[in-house]
């Protein structure tokens, strides 16, 4: 059984947390991760307070579990769901795309634990000295917005800034990234990608589809122009935006070529004009299956992994 500090710090089984996806991760998902033994996590997304408090009552209703809120600091209604985690005495916190310190206090005092992603070293040590938890050092592999560093490079820089445990994110998709993530001085993992096909993911057909046939060659990274990468499957649409980014066309038309994207993708399945968010690891994505048993394999096959290790030291 692999086991953490982790496990300790927020009541959980085993060291995974589902990390949030925007139009994505809601409370079914969150809710069948955490009944998992994981740590499911709700994306808020540029939702409204009114829809991530109706997810985590969801989630509420399916699990006894500690399950998490993502909050997107560059949302619109940030201000709003931050006050919303509150009220509805959510368990665990993460924040991407920014630096929650305005909120840290009330969370704090709410009793909330908050787990910044972090894509760099200068994160990892002012989110420490804000007091966050944990932290979540977050790869440039991964789906969804990314940052510089690759994640066998950023964990052991982070681990070494700071005393709190760190969670590895980006490119793990089964037990051998686990049982690296562990070796690089992680406690713990955040999985996206591979948890698009879960059974419980309620996503389009076609995104999961797009997934499952995914070869190591699948994504592409665009918007380094706009100054926030984004990893997404090579579709019609991100091709367009990828010329779109070396052409003269205006920062302002570049960044409404993305729009309302990623809706038509996880709601609608549009292969066309859909942004299918994805990470690297799509390719080592080939089964659909229960949220449980992700968890569940992601660490039984860490164990002999781990064990087994030994066997290199003569
Ligand atoms: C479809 C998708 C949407 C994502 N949306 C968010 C988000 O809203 N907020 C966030 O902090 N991270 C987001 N991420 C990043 C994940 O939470 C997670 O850290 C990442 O997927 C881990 O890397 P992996 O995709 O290689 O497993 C997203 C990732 C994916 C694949």
């Amino acid at each position: 059984m692999i086991k953490s500090k982790l496990c300790e710090l927020l009541g959980i089984t085993y060291p995974v947390f589902q990390g949030g996806m925007a139009w994505i991760s809601d409370g079914h998902l969150a809710a069948a991760v955490s009944n998992g033994g994981g740590l499911g996590i709700i994306a808020a997304g540029n939702a409204p307070g009114a829809y991530v408090r109706e997810q985590i009552q969801i989630a509420a209703s399916l699990t006894k579990q500690p399950f998490g809120v993502n909050i997107m600091l560059l949302s619109p209604f940030a201000d709003e769901v931050a006050k919303v985690v509150v009220e509805e005495k959510v368990a665990v916190v993460t924040t991407g795309a920014g630096n929650p310190s305005k909120y840290m206090k009330d969370w704090k005092d709410a009793g909330i634990r908050v787990i910044p992603v972090v894509p760099s070293v200068a994160m990892a040590k002012l989110m420490t000295r804000l007091g966050a938890d944990a932290l979540i050092a977050e790869g440039g592999e991964s789906g969804g917005h990314i940052g510089e560093l690759s994640t066998m490079v950023l964990v052991p820089q982070v681990c070494d800034v700071t005393d709190l445990p760190v969670l590895a994110a980006g490119g793990i998709a089964d037990g051998r990234g686990v049982a690296a993530a562990l070796m690089l001085g992680a406690c713990g993992v955040q999985v996206g990608t591979r948890f698009l096909v879960a059974e419980e993911c309620n996503i389009h057909p076609n995104y999961k589809e797009k997934i499952l046939k995914a070869n190591d060659l699948a994504t592409i990274t665009t918007g380094k122009r706009l100054g926030h990468p984004v990893r997404s499957l090579k579709t019609p649409l991100s091709r367009s935006l990828f010329q779109a980014e070396y052409s003269d066309i205006s920062d302002e038309a570049l960044e409404e070529m993305g729009v309302g994207k990623l809706a038509l993708a996880a709601r609608d399945g549009d292969l066309q004009n859909g942004c299918f968010l994805a990470g690297q690891v799509a390719g080592m994505v080939n089964r659909a299956q229960p949220a449980a048993d992700i968890v569940r394999e992601l660490c039984e096959q860490a164990e002999p992994l781990l064990k087994g290790a030994s066997a290199w030291v003569k």
